[in-house]
């Protein structure tokens, strides 16, 4: 786990931990969130904090909870990393239904791409989502990437194959 933390105007990204299990749960338990997401929906805080627990201890990316100033609310998560190939990083997103439409996924995800410009001098970024996932790739696009092909997207367990879109790009 790392021990950053980042502040946005409406934000501050920081680390997740087992404690948020029970705030998480709310947003990855709601299959309006979950739909193109790799995890399958989750029916139980105790599946939460494995996941969290988990990120505490052997994830490779940057996995950062999203904070809204404004009342001290997690409301999303994200995470950014070298997932991709040939030096991309990658990066993504999940806020609960009731902060949709207000900017903050663009806001986290462009700290994120900040954060690891400004710290590993990364400059290559990549990011996909389902194609049906409209909103997302506004939100790749408004970071900079654009899209380059498609590709195919699969849940972690395998189940449900869809066509996704890929992004890339440079700063
Ligand atoms: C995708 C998601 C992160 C977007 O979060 P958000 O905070 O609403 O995103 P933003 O407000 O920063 O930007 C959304 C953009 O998409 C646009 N948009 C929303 N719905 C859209 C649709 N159906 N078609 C096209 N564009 C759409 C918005 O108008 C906005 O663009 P604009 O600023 O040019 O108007 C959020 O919907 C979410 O958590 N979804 C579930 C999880 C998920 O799918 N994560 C991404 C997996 S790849």
């Amino acid at each position: 786990m790392h021990n950053i933390t980042i502040e946005t105007e409406r934000l501050i990204l920081r680390p997740l931990t087992v404690k948020d299990a029970e705030a998480v749960f709310e947003w990855v338990s709601d299959e309006r969130v979950s739909r193109y997401m790799v995890y399958n929906t989750y029916t139980s805080v105790d599946q939460v904090k494995e996941w969290l627990r988990y990120i505490e201890t052997a994830a490779k990316d940057y996995h950062f909870g999203f904070v809204r100033k404004s009342d001290g609310k997690l409301i999303g998560s994200g995470s950014i990393g070298p997932s991709g190939k040939n030096g991309f990083w990658g990066f993504g997103y999940n806020f609960r239904y009731d902060c949709w439409g207000k900017g903050y996924a663009t806001e986290a995800a462009k700290a994120m791409i900040k954060f690891a410009y400004d710290n590993f001098k990364i400059r290559k970024f990549a990011a996909s989502h389902v194609e049906q996932n409209k909103a997302s790739g506004r939100v790749m696009e408004k970071c900079g990437l654009h899209f380059v092909r498609y590709g195919e997207f699969q849940k972690l367990d395998g189940t449900l194959k869809m066509r996704s879109m890929e992004y890339e790009g440079e700063i």
